[in-house]
């Protein structure tokens, strides 16, 4: 503790007069979109109740005259985007392998800090500081991970008269410790999960403990994170299991191996309090997210403010983080991590002391760009609204879109050979997309896969939802494969849609992973009428569909020379039976319950994706047949139709992957389609045609992505069980473990551990039995 009041005197030491400033004019046209950044919220026109000059709001040049931004990807450009509005000139550093990335590009100059491994470059903070010297940067901005929450590399810019973007470095040391912040929490009357608030000796004294608290518990490192060091126990038993398991864990991973018990949460929900402070004094805190949409402890999803949060426990739970930041003396923007239970009983996780991943949809809600305010704490300014100018308007969602295979959440890396945002077709700014790439770029092995935060704004929850389908829905990413098939899913999914969530959502509805999406009735056959109209624009035309996406006029108003024509449509294989003809110029498809649809162009898409009207010509038959009605077994689903009365057409956006013999490869709902089309006769003569033997790979073990082999767990001779850990591959500093797919004998281990491998390189192959 002596460390920590130390650290804190030395910032106590610049606290000033605070000056009565109420001046809460940040727009959200600053930041909406990402890219428009001109419209500057500037100095206020009204006066301040002194005649001393206006410290609080100076003319621009005076917060900064140039900030070093001691990060990359999405975050360093959405940090030089605000510097840029504010006139401060923008100084990048990066590694080797990132000498050509958007972030340097968009800065006014850029050093180079060493190889492309981040301990080499981005966590080296003598080569930033290094980089700080010699552009005479008055400033950085740390951006979150790397040297965010880094208190040394804090405390040298301090020493340097260099000005740390973020809080004091006592802060960070204090909220670094889950032990001491715990203690710090309780100390400032913020609700903490029952537990021992100290070191834990052994493991029977971790027992003695949860037996106070009540099973089930869990136990914890103390320097953990990120879901490391963490253990459930139900029983005395499992206590004394994961006191060992943990302290071994927490001793590798942190070279900590001090461990504390606390009471389990079940069902829980993670949701955080962002605030904001000053070197005078004032903490405010600008609602809550919710971020309880995670999978392996990592944020998928975020909304602000939280569907389950009524405006009492918001107040509650804003004005116990407030209490915190201020126990520290928080000068900054900060996060205050909460669990919240069913009952709403929220207690207190810990408290980030950086810029949050998820922070625009705060942003969004608020109107307040974080960024700014985190670079006016850090010029000495006193914060320039007080809580009763916080705003909450509206809904925002953040879908954290990452270059990663959903189907078993492994990373993949590439170069993005075809890269276009979405398109806000509300034409509001209620889309905005923070990424670090352009088309071009490589997501490498070295850095986190995640290839932009994508963010939709609405008036209420639904509409900013709905906003993400279609933005999702327009966004082409090729040459990597990434997650938007999940994330369409979930955003679909009633539990999602109702706000039933809890941190355990991935891991209950997509339990091993993610499958293909199941098509309703209704969205088949937009499916399909759209692939329709596509043929049908082909056999007008006589244009190949790949040249008439290329010249951008897609859908419109070619069909009319189409004449009725059966097809069999086979949709990834399966069979489906409609006639193809036209109707106002429109290309109209007959399916086999009767329906009709007819397709038009909606708006011109600009490349790549193609966005179209389905009108309902005729709706489905009714059959009083009840062996048809189960057939379809879609009585229930046929809901969909009913709605649509209402509304007489959908829009529908789909992507174009490509031909393929005799048809196209779709993009809809996030999912991938194969769709051909065969004549009666064609599809006769295909049934004939004898199938293609699949290749047999369960007698090899093959590395699913590139990386470096950690462990062989077996050798030539060794007999497996289907399901037993073989090897571990580490690609993206995650370790991926395989395991048999099959029981059996090891013929053969080609790799060794430190080997780097291909994708898809043979490890280890079984002995034929
Ligand atoms: C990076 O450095 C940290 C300590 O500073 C160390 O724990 C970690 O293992 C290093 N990572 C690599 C990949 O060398
Ligand atoms: C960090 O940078 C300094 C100065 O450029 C260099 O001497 C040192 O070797 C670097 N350290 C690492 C771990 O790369
Ligand atoms: C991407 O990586 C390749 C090979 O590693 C390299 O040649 C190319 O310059 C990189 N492109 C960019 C934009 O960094
Ligand atoms: C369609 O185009 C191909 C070549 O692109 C040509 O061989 C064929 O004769 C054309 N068909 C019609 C009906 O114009």
């Amino acid at each position: 503790m002596s460390m920590l009041n130390m650290n804190f005197l030395l910032s106590v030491g610049v606290a000033a007069a605070v000056l009565p400033v109420r001046s809460f004019h940040a727009t959200q046209a600053s930041f909406g979109g990402g890219h428009s950044a001109d419209q500057s919220p500037t100095a206020p026109k009204h006066a301040v109740r002194t005649k001393r000059p206006d410290i609080a709001n100076p003319p621009k040049h005076e917060l900064f005259n140039k900030i070093l931004i001691a990060n990359r990807g999405e975050i360093a450009c959405r940090i030089m985007r605000t510097c840029k509005r504010l006139g401060i000139q923008t100084v990048a550093v990066h590694s080797e392998v990132d000498a050509q990335t958007l972030h340097v590009q968009l800065a006014d100059e850029a050093y180079c800090v060493g190889p492309a491994p981040t301990n080499d470059s981005y966590r080296n903070a003598t080569a930033i500081i290094d980089a700080v010297r010699q552009s005479g940067a008055q400033a950085v901005h740390p951006g979150y991970g790397f040297l965010s929450e880094n208190n040394h590399f804090a405390a040298q810019l301090e020493q340097l008269g260099v000005t740390f973007i973020g809080p004091h470095s006592g802060a960070i040391d204090a909220m670094g410790d889950k032990i001491h912040s715990k203690i710090l929490a309780t100390e400032a009357k913020v609700n903490v999960i029952p537990g021992y608030n100290g070191v834990v000796k052994d493991a029977d004294h971790a027992i003695k403990i949860a037996q106070e608290i009540g099973y089930p518990v869990m136990v914890k490192a103390s320097g953990g994170g990120g879901g490391k060091g963490m253990r459930v126990a139900w029983n005395d038993e499992e206590v004394r299991e994961g006191f060992k398991l943990s302290a071994a864990e927490a001793a590798s991973s942190f070279g900590d191996d001090r461990l504390f018990v606390e009471k389990f949460i079940d069902n829980p929900r993670h949701i955080e309090i962002q605030v904001l402070g000053d070197n005078h004094g004032n903490v405010v805190y600008l609602n809550e997210r919710e971020c309880s949409i995670q999978r392996r402890n990592q944020k998928v999803i975020e909304e602000a403010p939280s569907s389950f949060i009524d405006p009492e426990t918001r107040a509650k739970m804003g004005q116990q983080a407030v209490m915190l930041a201020k126990a520290v003396k928080y000068n900054s923007a900060g996060t205050v991590e909460m669990m919240v239970d069913s009952k709403r009983n929220f207690y207190f996780l810990e408290m980030n002391t950086r810029l949050q991943v998820e922070h625009p949809i705060t942003e969004y809600i608020t109107g307040v760009d974080l960024v700014e305010q985190m670079i006016r704490s850090a010029a000495n300014r006193p914060l320039s609204f007080t809580q009763a100018d916080v705003k909450l308007n509206g809904w925002a969602f953040e879908s954290r879109v990452y270059a990663e295979d959903p189907t078993r959440f492994l990373p993949s890396i590439g170069k993005l050979q075809t890269y276009a945002e979405p398109v806000d077709y509300t034409g509001q700014n209620l889309v905005r997309c923070d990424s670090g790439i352009v088309e071009g770029s490589n997501i490498s092995i070295y850095y986190d896969p995640m290839i932009c935060k994508l963010i939709t704004y609405g008036p209420d929850r639904q509409s900013a939802l709905q906003t993400m389908r279609e933005a999702l829905d327009s966004y082409v990413i090729r040459g990597v494969t990434h997650n938007i098939p999940i994330l369409r899913d979930m955003i679909d999914h009633p539990r999602f849609i109702s706000g039933d969530i809890s941190t355990k959502f991935i891991q209950e509805e997509y339990p091993t992973g993610f499958a293909k999406r199941e098509l309703k009735d209704l969205q088949l056959h937009h499916l399909l009428s759209t692939a329709a109209a596509l043929k049908a624009t082909e056999l007008v035309d006589n244009v190949s569909f790949q040249s008439k996406v290329a010249r951008q006029d897609v859908v419109s108003e070619v069909a009319s020379g189409v004449e009725a024509q059966e097809y069999v449509v086979l949709l990834d294989g399966a069979p489906h039976r409609i006639i193809l003809s036209s109707v106002e110029g429109m290309s109209q498809v007959e399916f086999e319950d009767g329906s009709k649809l007819a397709v038009s162009e909606d708006s011109e898409a600009p490349t790549n994706h193609i966005r179209v009207r389905h009108f309902i010509v005729e709706e489905p038959c009714e059959h009083e047949d009840e062996e048809l009605v189960d057939e379809t077994a879609a009585a229930s689903e046929d809901v969909e139709f009913e709605d649509s009365h209402d509304h007489i057409s959908d829009v529908v956006t789909i992507q174009n992957l490509g031909s393929i013999p005799g048809g196209f490869k779709i993009g809809y709902l996030g999912g991938v389609y194969d769709v051909v089309f065969l004549t009666p006769r064609e599809y006769e003569l295909s049934k004939l045609m004898p199938k293609k033997a699949k290749a047999d790979t369960s007698m090899m073990v093959v590395s699913p992505m590139p990386g470096t082999v950690v462990t062989i767990a077996v050798a030539a001779g060794d007999s497996v069980v289907a399901g037993q850990e073989v090897a571990v591959v580490e690609a993206m500093k995650m370790q991926n473990s395989l395991r048999a797919q099959r029981t059996g004998k090891i013929k053969k281990v080609f790799v060794k551990p430190g080997q780097t491998l291909a994708s898809e390189e043979l490890i280890m192959e079984f002995e034929k039995e």
